[in-house]
């Protein structure tokens, strides 16, 4: 599940209900890959409400919890592992905010949403983050591909 603070580090991203609904999923994914990250894992996913409560149990006693895992249970989501140097810090960057209004445009969050509880994305949030959430939603591991560009991406 990758090794944190070197090129192989991972991150979990997903791109919620409302991304998928709104076509924005394609828009999401080209953040990443043109940055020069590596996508290692890429699936939809229906989330029960189960799986919605198990991915967000650290907001279980949140008052928007019950309204959270309903809308994350509401439609399929796309889960993605992304691979590179300092990827779950600059995931959460290339995310913006949790509060879209809060989001810089030219995050993704800043340009693709407005509310708070239709965010549209996803991303782990420190190293034990990234490892339990892939460790969740690839059980059955990704894909360790080797990228030929990668001389033209790292120095
Ligand atoms: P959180 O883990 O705090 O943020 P992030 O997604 O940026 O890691 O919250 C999880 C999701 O819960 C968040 O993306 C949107 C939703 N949420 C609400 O609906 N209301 C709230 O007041 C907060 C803080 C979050």
């Amino acid at each position: 599940y990758g090794v944190p603070g070197t090129n192989q580090e991972r991150t979990f991203i997903a791109c919620k209900p409302d991304a998928v609904q709104r076509g924005l999923v394609g828009a999401i994914i080209a953040r990443f890959e043109t940055r020069g990250y590596k996508l290692v894992g890429l699936k939809m996913v229906w989330p029960t409400k189960e799986m919605a409560e198990t991915h967000y149990k650290d907001l279980a006693k949140k008052p928007f919890f019950p309204g959270l895992v309903e809308f994350f249970s509401s439609g399929p989501i796309v889960c993605m592992c992304w691979e590179g140097k300092d990827v779950i810090r600059q995931g959460r960057q290339m995310l913006g905010e949790t509060q879209p209004l809060a989001s810089k445009p030219g995050s993704i969050r800043g340009d693709y949403s407005i509310d708070l509880g239709r965010n549209i994305c996803h991303g782990s949030d420190s190293p034990e983050g990234a490892e339990h959430e892939l460790k969740m939603w690839f059980p059955e591991g990704v894909n360790d591909w080797g990228k030929t560009i990668d001389a033209w991406v790292y120095e």
